[in-house]
């Protein structure tokens, strides 16, 4: 730890970084003839050695279809696939494998959870209750089931520090809420929100409550049995898995009473064309062939987390965040988009006189890959009164010599639009 800055950091606890950035063969490549310094995790995580061997693994030695052969290729790959469901079951603490459906991402988790589970019970005058802090994923998802239906989807406040106002989402609860979708980190404010609290607020009210976890999953540990929710998602590729594979947990007895999403194979116990009767969760969901080496190596990152440690990789980046928080408010003319009390994954800021898409294509140019725009977060923005900002966003690989390396990058910056 070089940074002029890091005496101020707190003990990072035993993760060795150094070894965990030897691990992700991208972290040593370049940008702009200049060391990458990769502070985009929450779009996506990079991939440490461990899942990328995973990938190729499964295509070398352990590809076929599954659930569909004989043969011991295609039981092989089978076996691994449904391990990997196993692994998720266990890092999630859900009490069934059952209750783990494998999808694209988050955002189609969503979406089967409005078409399959909410659509059924909307009707003229419903309300959908998400917050003004959520992503279009847990927004546009439920707005297209509220369309058909005649429903509304109407959004909890936040306060100024980009807290949930927990005393009118309380208040927005009322006889006519269908569900409420809330995330669990905010993608661009960075808060995380007291969803065991809010999840309990709900179902006294008896609401069915979706936690978007996409910004949680990889940051801190996760418990479904204890959070009181009845679904849950993620992606597998903020999680330093694969792109392409993402994860719907949903209490078992209401997967079992929800209709299929989409048709195909795998989805079905029998079909004729007099018609056709639907397998067993999570099987309904799963139409068609999966993503099966994608699962797999979504199986490999969840061991690698594990094998980390997430209450370390929790202190490790609690201690960074808030180094970087430090760090960057001495940055000249910048401004933090939100001061939550509770403070994971994500920064977002803007600065006088310059927009975030040139702090963010400057920053390009010395190395620095951050996200700058609306971050999928309309809404917030709009309340915000932001037409954009720039957001720095971290991974169990980030160092303070990164956090440096942005806030000499944004300084000069500053000095050329100050
Ligand atoms: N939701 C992702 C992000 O925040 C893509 O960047």
């Amino acid at each position: 730890m070089t940074g002029a800055l890091a005496e101020t950091l707190p003990a990072a606890g035993a993760l060795d970084v150094d070894a965990i950035r030897r691990q992700f063969p991208i972290l040593h490549t370049t940008m702009h003839d200049r060391p990458l310094v990769y502070l985009d995790s929450a779009a996506s995580t990079q991939k440490p050695r461990a899942v990328l061997d995973a990938l190729l693994q499964v295509y070398e030695r352990d590809y076929a279809n599954i659930h569909r052969g004989v043969y011991d290729l295609s039981q092989r790959a089978s076996a691994l696939h449904d391990a990997a469901r196993r692994k998720v079951q266990r890092f999630i603490g859900a009490r069934d494998w059952r209750e783990i459906v494998f999808v694209r991402n988050a955002t189609e988790a969503i979406n089967l959870v409005a078409y399959s589970f909410l659509r059924p019970k909307l009707g003229p005058g419903d309300e959908i209750l998400v917050t003004e802090m959520e992503h279009h994923a847990n927004i546009v998802p439920w707005q297209l089931v509220a369309g058909e239906t005649g429903a509304k989807v109407v959004a909890a406040p936040i306060t100024d520090a980009g807290e949930l106002d927990l005393v009118a989402l309380r208040e927005r609860i009322g006889p006519r809420t269908r569900l409420l979708g809330v995330t669990w980190v905010s993608n661009v404010l960075g808060t995380v929100n007291p969803v065991e609290e809010i999840t309990a607020l709900a179902r006294r009210a008896g609401v069915p409550v979706l936690v978007d976890a996409a910004q949680a999953i990889q940051h801190r540990p996760v418990d479904v049995s204890a959070l009181g929710a009845d679904f849950l998602v993620f992606s597998g590729h903020k999680m330093y898995g694969p792109s392409g594979v993402g994860v719907l947990w949903g209490r078992a007895e209401l997967l079992e009473a929800m209709p299929p999403w989409q048709g195909g194979g795998d989805m079905i116990e029998e079909v004729s064309f007099a018609g056709t009767t639907f397998n067993d969760i999570p099987f309904r969901f799963e139409a068609g062939t999966p993503d099966i080496a994608g699962v797999i190596a979504l199986g490999a990152a969840v061991d690698w987390i594990e094998g980390l440690g997430m209450a370390l990789i929790d202190a490790h980046e609690t201690a960074l965040m808030a180094y970087a928080e430090r760090a960057i408010r001495q940055v000249p003319a910048l401004r933090l988009i939100s001061e939550p009390k509770e403070r994971s994954g994500a920064l977002s800021f803007v600065m006088d006189g310059c927009h975030p898409q040139d702090i963010g294509t400057l920053l390009d140019l010395d190395g620095i890959a951050i996200r700058t725009g609306h971050h999928c977060a309309m809404p917030l923005h709009a309340r915000l009164g932001l037409p954009a900002s720039a957001r720095a966003s971290i991974g169990v690989y980030n160092t303070t010599d990164d956090i440096d390396a942005l806030v000499a990058s944004l300084r000069r910056v500053a000095d050329m639009f100050g």
